[in-house]
């Protein structure tokens, strides 16, 4: 485990967006910032093409790789895989409410059997003993009482072992809400996830939900370990930039966006010279200047240009010298 792994502020794990192209353009941002993968199945860390799913730069560190599962044995031996791949912590995903998860018994529903998730991570952490397992989970589901569910939950599975929770502070619906709803609708309860640290002070809490930059993450995170941003940090990843000044009192990577941008080219060319497509490694970065004179020029040209066959980082550089002549007008508008 490297030394430099804290939980002060993390980017959350979101399916089809955090991917390893994603995580490589945020170490441009903040070099300090705990990076989550995508949720992997542990079905899928065994059966499937490993590189692909579970492949990350060295770049990324330090960076913890989410699992689903609901079956002590296979997450057991995905978490080890994990592990030996070079991944700095472990997760467990109790917090997906997709029915493609629910299926298969894993994610959310997870929170109405506290047993059977302290038995999981006992698993895991038995199979991954020298890197952290940590647990990211909701306040409760469907009709469950979250001062109820919320405590037990912790309590269990805090006795088998595990000192990490990351606590998205809202309930989720398994029944008439899609995943996205459930990522709005069930009212957020940042009170409860204080309570939760006050009852066990030993405990490391991150809270997760609605935060929108770094500094609303430090305003509702006090006096917890830390905060996890999602949306937010891929919507507008220029968040980021505050994490390493504002949190851990360091210089952030690069002194400006257009220097993030020009510091992440050297990535850009190595994965073009693997053959991978411009589109797929762009994507993450087409937020960056949200909401900034320019932003939306950047995005198009990005968005329009990238996936053209055979773009290269010339779309990257023409992008830049618009957002550049943009930056300095005196009235452009984003
Ligand atoms: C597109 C998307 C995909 C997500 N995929 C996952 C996932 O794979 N695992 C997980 O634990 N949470 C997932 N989430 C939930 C986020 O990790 C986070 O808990 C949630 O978005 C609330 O935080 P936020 O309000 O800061 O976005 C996803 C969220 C989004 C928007």
């Amino acid at each position: 485990m490297i030394d430099y792994v804290s939980h002060k502020l993390a980017v959350a794990p979101m399916m089809d967006w955090t991917d390893r192209h994603c995580r490589a353009f945020h170490r441009a941002l903040t070099r300090r910032a705990l990076l989550y993968t995508e949720m992997v199945t542990a079905d899928a860390v065994l059966h499937g093409d490993r590189d692909r799913l579970i492949g990350f730069s060295p770049v990324e560190h330090p960076v913890a790789l989410q699992l689903g599962g609901a079956e002590p044995e296979r997450l057991a031996r995905a978490a080890a895989i994990g592990a030996r791949a070079g991944y700095d912590e472990i997760n467990l995903n109790v917090g997906c409410p997709s029915d493609r998860v629910q299926s298969g018994r894993f994610g959310a529903c997870l929170m109405r059997e506290p047993a059977l998730v302290a038995s999981l991570w006992s698993a895991m952490a038995g199979a991954a003993p020298d890197i952290p397992v940590t647990v990211k989970h909701r306040l409760g589901v469907d009709d469950q009482d979250p001062e109820q569910s919320l405590f037990a939950f912790v309590e269990a599975v805090a006795n088998a072992g595990c000192t990490t929770f990351i606590v998205h502070a809202r309930k989720a619906w398994l029944e008439g809400l899609s995943p996205k709803e459930n990522r709005e609708i069930p009212p957020l309860d940042y009170a409860l996830v204080h309570r939760l640290k006050r009852a066990r002070p030993d405990l490391t809490i991150v809270l997760n939900g609605g935060l929108r930059d770094v500094a609303d993450a430090r305003d509702h995170g006090a006096g917890l370990d830390g905060a996890m941003l999602g949306r937010a940090a891929y919507q507008r990843p220029a968040v980021l930039m505050d994490v390493d000044p504002l949190v851990f009192g360091e210089a952030a990577p690069s002194a400006s966006l257009i220097e993030a941008v020009e510091r992440h080219l050297p990535y850009l060319a190595r994965g073009l010279a693997a053959g991978t497509p411009l589109h797929a490694m762009a994507r993450p970065m087409l937020g960056l200047f949200h909401g900034l004179p320019g932003g939306r020029l950047w995005r198009r040209r990005i968005s329009e240009d990238a996936p053209r066959r055979g773009a290269g980082l010339e779309v990257i550089h023409a992008a830049l010298a618009e957002m550049g002549a943009a930056t300095r007008a005196p009235a452009t508008v984003g």
